[in-house]
Formats: C-alpha cells, sequence, structure tokens
C-alpha cells in the first residue's frame, strides 16, 4: 500500500469533512500550556495534516513552530491558510516518520506533538523509528505530548487499522527517560457524531 497516496487522497476533502478534524484542539493545548514553555521554544507537531492547533499556537504566541507530515497536499493546505491568516511562514518538513531522513537534520525541540498519527504505525519496525526519533529529538527537559486511541478506541481510522494505546504501553515505549507529567482519557466526538476514546500523555525527558 502506498501510505503516501493515502493520505494525499484524503486531504482532498474539505477539513471539516475529514474523521479527525477538531475545531477547538482544548485538550492539547490545554497540556501544551502545562509545559510553561518560553514563546521561541521549538515545537514540531508531527503528522500534522492541516490541524487547526498551528493556529492555536500562534494564537497563543509561539513562534518557532515546525509542522511534519507524510502528505504534501496537507502541508501545502496547512501552509498556506498559516501565511493567510497569520502571515506566518510555517516551517514544514514532509517526511515519513517510520523512515525520516529530513527530520533527522532537525535540531532537537523543546516538545513533539503527536495527535492520532502513532496509532497508524502497526510494524514493529515502524513503532521502533518513531521512537527512535522522538526520544533523540527531543530535548533534555522537553516534553513528548501523544494522544492515540486509547485500548477502548475505534479500531480504523481513514480506512486504516490501528495499534490502540494504554498509558503503560506508551511508557514503555519512551523508556525510563521519559517521566509522565500527566495524562486523562478523552472522547472525542468526530464530525459525524461517532464517539473516539483516546488516551492524551505528557511525559518530560528528565
Ligand atoms: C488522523 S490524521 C491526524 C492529523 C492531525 N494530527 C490532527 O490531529 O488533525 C493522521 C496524520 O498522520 C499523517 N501520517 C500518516 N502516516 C505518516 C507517516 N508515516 N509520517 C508522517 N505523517 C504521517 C497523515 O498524513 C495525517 O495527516
Amino acid at each position: 500500500m502506498n501510505f503516501e497516496s493515502h493520505w494525499n487522497k484524503a486531504f482532498e476533502k474539505e477539513d471539516s469533512q475529514l474523521g479527525w478534524f477538531e475545531e477547538n484542539p482544548a485538550q492539547t493545548m490545554q497540556l501544551v500550556t502545562s509545559c510553561n514553555l518560553e514563546q521561541d521554544s521549538r515545537i514540531l507537531t508531527v503528522g500534522a495534516g492541516t490541524t487547526t492547533l498551528i493556529d492555536n499556537l500562534l494564537d497563543a504566541g509561539f513562534q518557532n513552530i515546525f509542522a511534519n507530515d507524510l502528505s504534501t497536499v496537507a502541508l501545502n493546505k496547512l501552509k498556506l491558510r498559516i501565511q493567510g491568516t497569520y502571515q506566518y511562514d510555517l516551517t514544514c518538513i514532509a517526511d515519513d516518520l517510520t523512515n525520516p531522513t529530513k527530520l533527522k537534520e532537525l535540531k532537537p525541540v523543546d516538545l513533539w506533538i503527536d495527535r492520532a498519527v502513532l496509532h497508524f504505525f502497526l510494524k514493529p519496525e515502524e513503532q521502533e523509528s518513531y521512537f527512535n526519533l522522538l526520544t533523540t529529538k527531543v530535548s533534555q527537559n522537553g516534553y513528548a505530548l501523544i494522544a492515540v486511541f486509547a485500548t477502548n478506541g475505534a479500531e480504523k481510522c481513514c480506512g486504516l487499522p490501528l495499534q490502540r494505546y494504554s498509558l503503560e504501553m506508551l511508557q514503555e515505549k519512551l523508556g525510563k527517560d521519559f517521566k509522565l507529567v500527566d495524562s486523562f482519557n478523552y472522547t472525542f466526538i468526530n464530525p459525524f457524531g461517532g464517539e473516539r476514546p483516546y488516551i492524551y500523555t505528557l511525559f518530560k525527558k528528565a
């Protein structure tokens, strides 16, 4: 399966017609706020798609934001919207989290944000690449915010099967250098009224 084409096709739809679209990423912003970061902190949103999180981060005064995705269709849409609304030149990095090349060149970040991305990686080697990248790219005292489908979550999203996670599974993958700061369950109601249970987690790299 060609995942890049799959995601590019998905992003041909209007944002509001995407099953994961959220107008207000309040749960993510709650955790971002609790990190007490400086406004020039480096924030990387992986698998960003066309997320409204970028708008919210800019509204909160953050100025050093990076957006990654496998889909160039999504990144082009996101960059144009952000340019138009904020006159902000968003740095977009088209790269595959399961086989990263450009992301490896990125200097460490103070905050890594993943909402609804990691759970698409089913193969052990894909998960290993993802966590290797995360653990090396988050700076000392930096944070990893991961929000993924919980163990009681849906089994598919965007037509793809998912690996669902518990807090313990995420802690094990991150390793003992990452200390849990906060975690909660949240049931996202998707644009079509479906209930999608997520687990939100925030870890700090010791
Ligand atoms: C369900 S969407 C979530 C988008 C965004 N995080 C949000 O909350 O609105 C999953 C995103 O992960 C991206 N993605 C999937 N596989 C990827 C990979 N291997 N590397 C980078 N991004 C990927 C997709 O293109 C899509 O934008």
